[in-house]
Order: C-alpha cells, then structure tokens, then sequence
C-alpha cells in the first residue's frame, strides 16, 4: 500500500489531493487545524477508497506541532511514498503596504513548516523509496505562480512562495539520487476559498479548478523515480502566462 501525509487536507486543493489519493487506496495521514473536521473527513476517505487514515490536527505555524505529525505516520505506516506540502495563508499587499504582523505567519506556514516536515519525513521517504526503487518517493509543494514571478501587490507571500521553490530544487540535488524526488506547483489563481478576494476581479470559472491541479500531482506521483520535475507552472488561460 502506498503511503502520504497530506497538510491542508480539510478544504480546497488539499481535500482533492487527499480524495485522489483515497480513490487509489493510500494509507493517508490528513492534517488541518481543527479535529472536528479532520474527523468528519476520515469516514469520507475511506468510503472514496483509502487504506488506514491517520487524522492529526496541528496548526503549521506551531513549529513543535509538525513532528509529531510526521511521527504519528510512521508509526501507522513505516514509510512515506508522498509528502504533499499543500497547506498555506494568502496574505495580500505590496510591499509599502504590507501587514508585518503577518509576515512571520506567512513565512512559518508556507515556508518553515515544509522544511520543518521534509526535514523529519526524510527517513520515512527515503525508507519508502528503498521499498519501491522504481517508482521512488515524491514530496509535492504547493508553492503558487507568485513564487516563480513577481506579482505586485503578494510581496511576502509571493516571497513565501519562491522559498518554497528553492527548498524544492535544494531537496531534488540532495536526494534525487537517493529515490526522493520533489516538485513545486505553482499556479495561478486556483478556484477555492483562498481565492475568492479576488472574484471581484476574476470571475471564479476563469480561475484553474481544482481537479486540474489534483490531476497534475496524480501524474507527478506516477512518475518513475528516474524523471524530476522541480516546478509546474500553471497558468490561467487568457493571461500572459506569468500572473496571478
Ligand atoms: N487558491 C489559489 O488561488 C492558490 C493559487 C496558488 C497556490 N495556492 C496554494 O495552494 C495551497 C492550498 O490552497 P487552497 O486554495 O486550497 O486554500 P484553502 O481553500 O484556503 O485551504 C487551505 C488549507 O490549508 C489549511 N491551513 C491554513 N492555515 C493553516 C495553518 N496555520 N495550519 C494548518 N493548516 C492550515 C486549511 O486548513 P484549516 O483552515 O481547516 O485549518 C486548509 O485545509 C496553499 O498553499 C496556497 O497558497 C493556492
């Protein structure tokens, strides 16, 4: 049975992550911020397909919240096949305007967090990846179109999410050789809750859905272990192909 541990798992594209994952019977560990909802998604999964699923609140900007996460999977699992890094905070404004007292949520949640987990989850991925040599393990970032070129007005969150990039190329020279490979996904506006700020603007049918984003990380997690793809862009159809 393959195994992940999925962040940001309660809404938006993190619950299509899980449930694709489900509909291909993995093991799954789920996590978002409140039990309740971890625990009402549980029963949902396993009705959509999966293995054994591990349902673990914390809340990414904790830092000594993440590895017990990691830990609670592999005691449940023995290894890790995906780690996808999904959960994140929008936060809005330029840089001459930007709210400081969310800079450092921004930056723990959407950065510090991935390395936070990657870094306890390695042994588990590369444990994974020694059990299927073939086919390897992957950690999947949902970094953002932001990340991969400037934006005006998402100065720290397109920031947050460049770093996320970085830690994805870093991840791929250290242990691509050892079977473990990442890949960042950076969209565009992606129709969800965090994006409806801006339906004023764009019309929520002109955003990515969401199912096009879970069918892109079901392909990368299919990959074999020889092929990395270190970033998707995903751009909005109608757009110079590097906005929002
Ligand atoms: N939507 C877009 O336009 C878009 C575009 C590019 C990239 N992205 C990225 O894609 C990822 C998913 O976005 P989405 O649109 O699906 O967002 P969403 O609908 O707002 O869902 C966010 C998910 O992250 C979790 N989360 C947020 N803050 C958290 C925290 N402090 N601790 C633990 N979990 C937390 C939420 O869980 P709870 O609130 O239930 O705890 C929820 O499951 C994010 O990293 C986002 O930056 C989104």
């Amino acid at each position: 049975m393959r195994t992940a541990l999925v962040t940001g798992a309660s809404r938006g594209i993190g619950r299509g992550i899980a449930f694709a994952l489900a509909e291909r019977g993995y093991g799954l560990t789920v996590t978002s911020r409140t039990q309740a909802d971890l625990d009402a998604l549980v029963p949902d999964l396993q009705r959509a397909g999966a293995g054994p699923v591990v349902a673990v609140a914390a809340d990414m900007a904790a830092r000594e919240a993440l590895p017990p996460l990691v830990e609670a999977h592999g005691r449940a699992f023995g290894s890790m096949d995906a780690l996808v890094l999904n959960a994140g905070v929008g936060t809005a404004g330029g840089i001459g305007t930007s709210d400081l007292r969310r800079l450092d949520k921004t930056i723990a949640v959407n950065f510090t967090a991935a390395l936070v987990l990657v870094q306890h989850a390695l042994p588990l991925l590369r444990q994974g990846a020694a059990e299927a040599p073939a086919r390897g393990a992957r950690v999947v970032g949902l970094s953002s179109i932001t990340g991969a070129y400037a934006e005006p007005g998402l100065a720290v969150y397109g920031a947050s999410k460049a770093a996320l990039l970085s830690l994805v190329e870093t991840l791929n020279l250290e242990e691509s050789a050892n079977g473990v490979t990442a890949t960042a996904l950076a969209p565009a506006y992606v129709d969800t809750e965090m994006s409806a700020w801006a339906s004023d603007r764009i019309p929520p049918e002109s955003m990515i859905p969401v199912a096009d984003v879970v069918e892109v990380v079901r392909m990368l997690l299919d990959l074999s272990a020889k092929t990395v793809i270190g970033r998707v862009v995903l751009s909005r159809a109608g757009t110079s192909g590097r906005e929002a």
